[in-house]
């Protein structure tokens, strides 16, 4: 059971400065895009992508000032425990792992009101991940999905990915028909497992993010979740221990960098933050290991083979704890959300050339990541 509500230690800041769209003069040019535009509309012989407004483009004229810090409001804290509202009679609600992972059927994101949105912050917080099955989401104007979405925290902007035109504020994963990416892919590494938590290089990290499907595999493109405060709670206290009070810095300065070597764009400078390697959820209270192999660079104050070698036993903790993980098989009108917070994922590319995969991400951001005493 998640222990009871505590406090935010979150320091009120000043107001949110508006995330100012720069459209540079003269320079407006589409970035080159990465998937094979005949392909996705039909012309190829493969079927056309589902929802062609969620194709994605890459607009250099897109370019934003630094984020600025923001209040958060962890709307799990107001919800009724019980969920009355995000799951009524006739709803129902599989646990697919004692720790981590359920599915619900029988209800409609887009029919919540707060109230059952604040359940589902809760639920969330609580499950670490929940697929919703049946959902009319995508079929839903994008503002209108935004609009949802941002219900649970300012709209993050992602610095490099694809975004359906118009709305910067999506960041879509998406691997064409006609793309061969697959034997690409595996020319020279062995597996798709990436565990990574969410540009946790930003200073307010995502709290309760979404994920639907848009066009999925035959079979395959699963995505792999990992409950990070298990992974805590399954370390001696003489480790965790040791463990609280460390910081780490995360860094998006690769991503950023990895875009431009291959002709992308870049809507911000990358930046780096600190973040205390054992983070409390707000809502329940639970400790997390917050580092991740994708973003997470160093341990503040070790040496470098110190803070290597803390750093890869946390790593293959999470990577390998089959048991304390879950696994979504998507299907038409999944939407999955997660507590990025609390939970590491990896999408899993082991699908058949020729096919096509493309999701949707509304990525709310939270609070600044922060520790409560270790307690034995
Ligand atoms: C993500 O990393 O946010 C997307 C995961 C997926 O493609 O399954």
């Amino acid at each position: 059971m998640a222990p009871s509500a505590i406090e935010t230690v979150t320091v009120p800041v000043p107001e949110v400065s508006a995330l100012k769209l720069q459209v540079l003069k003269g320079q407006y040019k589409e970035a080159p895009t990465t998937f094979d535009k005949d392909a996705e509309t039909g012309k190829k012989g493969f079927e056309a992508a589902k929802y062609p407004h969620y194709l994605p483009t890459w607009n250099r004229g897109q370019y934003y000032q630094p984020l600025q810090p923001f209040e958060h409001v962890d709307h799990g804290k107001d919800a009724d425990p019980s969920f009355p509202n995000l799951l009524p009679e006739g709803s129902t609600v599989t646990h697919l792992t004692p720790t981590i992972g359920t599915e619900v059927k029988g209800i409609q994101l887009t029919s919540l009101n707060s109230a059952g949105k604040d359940e589902l912050a809760r639920l969330v917080a609580e499950r670490k991940v929940v697929a919703f099955r049946n959902q009319d989401f995508a079929d839903l104007p994008i503002e209108k999905a935004l609009e949802f979405g941002g219900y649970f925290g300012r709209h993050h902007i992602h610095p490099t990915s694809g975004s359906p035109e118009g709305h910067p504020e999506i960041h879509l994963v998406h691997r064409g028909a006609g793309d061969n990416t697959i034997d690409q892919y595996f020319a020279n590494r062995i597996s798709s497992v990436a565990w990574h938590s969410d540009v946790s290089y930003e200073q307010q990290p995502p709290g309760t993010t979404f994920l639907y499907i848009l066009d999925k595999p035959e079979t395959g493109g699963d995505t792999l979740f990992v409950d990070a405060a298990e992974a805590y709670q399954r370390l001696s206290p003489l480790f965790q221990e040791r463990l609280h009070g460390l910081q780490a810095t995360h860094s998006g300065i690769e991503q950023v960098n990895a875009s431009a070597a291959r002709g992308g764009i870049k809507r911000r400078e990358p930046v780096v933050n600190t973040h205390p390697i054992v983070r409390t959820h707000p809502t329940t209270g639970e400790k997390a290991l917050y580092v991740n192999p994708q973003f997470t660079r160093d341990i503040v104050g070790l040496k470098k083979e110190e803070s290597d070698a803390i750093l890869k036993f946390l790593y293959d903790h999470l990577a390998y704890g089959a048991d304390f993980q879950t696994r979504v098989k998507w299907e038409e009108g999944t939407v999955v959300v997660w507590d990025n917070r609390v939970t590491q994922h990896s999408a899993l590319i082991d699908w058949k050339d020729g096919q096509r995969r493309h999701l949707a991400r509304i990525t709310p951001q939270a609070e600044r990541p922060f520790e409560t005493p270790f307690k034995a």
